[in-house]
């Protein structure tokens, strides 16, 4: 068998390397580990970007099967921040050097929602002359919606595909037109359009999610030419169908161990882009986000939600630092960020090189 460190060292990496790679184990695993460290410091450095985190609004028109904010839970009580409690969280991250926002919200697509995420952008944009770089996670919305969002100021959109496997995606979704695969592809096909970096990424773990679907899913990213990725490991939900099937998962262990070493072969498969530290994987392992950066994640989404807002934002159970107040978190993350031997990106933007370097310069 071909040893580690020559695959390791190839240029292309084919379905069945993926695969090996994503089953090593032991020393291969370390290694793995180690060469992706090598290739983030390399290409990227050991820099880590903060983008501070605001769960707009947990209302969702959609019904993912996987997904605790469903339409269909009854058991959550609705929330939408008021434009104040945004641009106070916005001001919070400007004045402690946070450089970037994300947006994130259920998906809705009425034209009070697409008026007011638009408003909000472009009051976002004031603080401090357009300094704050902004990122959107509000699900698939019409062309003509992003380009609004775009044009009001903000570059980059988060849309994941949750698994690039048709047959699965079926799967873990309702039967219909607002949960199509292909419409998703078009979206992230209209977001490139559009001019924004783009992120995707995949939920690891789920059922009837194989390793195969996994390489897959790294080879469909290296074919969509992300800018960025957020991927974590799924973590049941007892409120959402696919909780029937929690015995038929790997141990929330072994889901950890994949989301790894899917972020460190993405590493190595896309040397340039963006990957997030997420927040699942701080779910599971309290040092989870620590790990990702030591593997090749560059960039971490501290929560700004205001705390009340927080345990109905639950995607998933056992969500980590429901209960603290943004700036507590923000203390014990750089600390923690520090000790991995990572410097913070403080008031840098940190875009994607991999986008800079697709753009034609003038
Ligand atoms: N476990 C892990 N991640 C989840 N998400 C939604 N539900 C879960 C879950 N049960 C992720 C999806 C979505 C993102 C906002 O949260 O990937 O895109
Ligand atoms: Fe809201 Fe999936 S349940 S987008």
């Amino acid at each position: 068998m071909t040893d580690i460190r020559s695959i390791l060292n190839q240029q292309q990496f084919s379905h069945s390397d993926l695969v090996r790679l994503l089953y090593s184990e032991g020393d291969d695993q370390q290694q793995l580990f180690k060469f992706a460290a090598e290739v983030k410091k390399k290409e990227v450095g050991n820099k880590v970007y903060f983008r501070g985190l605001i769960e707009y609004s947990n209302i969702c028109s959609k019904d993912c099967f996987y997904c605790g904010v469903r339409l269909s839970n009854k058991n959550i009580q609705r929330y939408q921040l008021s434009d104040a409690e945004v641009l106070q969280a916005a001001q919070f991250a400007y004045d402690q050097g946070f450089a970037s926002l994300v947006i994130q919200s259920g998906e809705r697509y009425d034209k009070a929602f697409i008026k007011q995420i638009e408003n909000l952008i472009i009051e976002i944009k004031k603080i401090g002359n357009g300094s704050l770089g902004l990122t959107l996670s509000c699900g698939e919305q019409s062309k003509e919606t992003y380009k609004r969002w775009f044009n009001a100021g903000a570059h980059r959109y988060l849309l994941r595909i949750e698994t690039s496997n048709q047959e699965h995606y079926k799967k873990i979704h309702p039967q219909n037109s607002k949960h199509d695969y292909v419409k998703r592809i078009q979206s992230l096909n209209h977001l490139k359009e559009t001019g924004y970096q783009v992120g995707t990424g995949v939920m690891i773990g789920l059922p009837f999610q194989s390793i195969d679907d996994l390489a897959n899913d790294l080879l469909f990213f290296q074919k969509l030419d992300i800018d960025m990725a957020g991927m974590g490991p799924y973590i049941e939900h007892k409120q959402t169908p696919l909780y029937q099937y929690s015995n038929e998962l790997l141990s929330l262990k072994n889901r950890f161990l994949l989301s790894l070493k899917m972020v460190a072969l993405l590493r190595i498969l896309m040397k340039d882009i963006n990957i997030a530290a997420t927040t699942a994987m701080q779910a599971i392992d309290p040092e989870g986000r620590e790990k990702a950066i030591l593997v090749g994640a560059n960039v971490i989404m501290p929560n700004l939600t205001p705390v009340k807002y927080r345990e109905d934002y639950l995607l998933y159970e056992d969500k980590p630092c429901i209960d603290e107040e943004a700036d507590e978190c923000k203390n014990c993350l750089e600390a923690r960020i520090h000790r991995t031997g990572n410097a913070i990106g403080h008031k840098e933007w940190g875009d994607s090189l991999h986008f800079k370097r697709k753009k034609p310069s003038f």
